[in-house]
């Protein structure tokens, strides 16, 4: 067995005040593959990527104008799309729900195709949102956190519930537990056994790239569910650790879900939102605020 890797005992994530306390909220405990019916509003930054009116992809609320996704939900030109935020069953709208038009779709320019790096992007609402209880962000960590192997957290959607297996009626947003697994460790069992549509070569799992899930599958995203967040509970807080990005099928054994990590992106988020300041936090310490 392997080590697992290193617990760093500072744990800092960025947050915008004056909406930081909303980030830093429990939202009690409670396709996603084995996974269950979320309840309505335990995962306020879950938002809907839309094209026309399919649900493509998910993403995660950041700041009142900013979506985090996946790159390659994107491919046609941002007036093709639209986000929406306070949505629970696809099938049966709730009042809650707000639907926007994107300003700007800023992709990272490292992605090339399903498997590559830098399979993130940021969404620009045209206006900002009002935050309540079912539409609210999600912390960001600072780009020297480190998530430790076998860390439980959770990714939530709209996808598949199989492989090649729609989200059955009224469409209810699924939540699974999945623990993280090391970068060494996924890809010694991406390099077991063999799919169709394995990814070429050896060692896929990149630099900026985490896995989430059990040797022997089960629980798992699914197509449906890319650009959407996998979030840890760390002191209190949830925090944007990935986002869901790609998989050989679903739930396969030696197969987890694949997930591109925030902290590598948290300069280039910064980039394009530089009102966000850093929230210091310390686990089981105090915290404070830079900036
Ligand atoms: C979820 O909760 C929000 C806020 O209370 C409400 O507006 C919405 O209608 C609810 N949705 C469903 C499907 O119950």
């Amino acid at each position: 067995t392997r080590r697992p890797a290193a617990t760093t005992p500072g744990f800092y994530s960025l947050c915008s005040p004056p909406f930081s306390s909303a980030c830093e909220q429990p939202m009690g405990s409670p396709r996603i593959v084995g996974g269950n019916d979320a309840k309505n509003g335990s995962w306020p930054w879950q938002v809907s990527i839309r094209e026309g009116s399919n649900h493509i992809c998910g993403g995660s609320l950041i700041a009142e104008s900013w979506v985090v996704s996946a790159a390659h939900c994107f491919n046609g030109d941002k007036s093709a799309y639209h986000v929406n935020l306070g949505e629970y069953q696809l099938q049966n709208p709730s009042e809650s729900l707000v639907s926007f038009p994107i300003k700007e779709i800023y992709r990272h320019p490292s992605y090339t195709d399903i498997g590559s790096s830098g399979d993130i992007a940021l969404v620009e609402l045209e206006t900002p949102v009002n935050f309540n209880r079912v539409i609210r962000p999600i912390c960001l960590p600072a780009s020297s956190v480190e998530f430790p192997a076998g860390m439980e957290c959770w990714v939530t959607g709209w996808g598949d519930t199989q492989y090649g297996e729609s989200l059955e009626a009224p469409k209810t947003l699924q939540e699974v537990q999945v623990p993280l697994i090391d970068r060494d460790t996924c890809n010694s069992l991406f390099n077991t056994g063999s799919y169709p549509d394995d990814p070429q070569g050896t060692d896929p799992i990149k630099q900026d790239m985490i896995c989430a899930g059990y040797p022997e599958g089960e629980k798992d995203a699914c197509q449906g569910d890319s650009g959407g967040p996998l979030v840890c509970e760390w002191d209190n807080a949830w925090l944007l650790a990935g986002v869901v990005s790609w998989g050989v099928e679903c739930a396969r054994p030696n197969r987890p879900g694949v997930y591109i990590l925030l902290p590598p992106y948290a300069d280039w988020i910064q980039g394009y939102v530089p009102t966000i300041p850093f929230t210091l936090r310390r686990y089981g310490g105090q915290k404070g605020v830079w900036g």
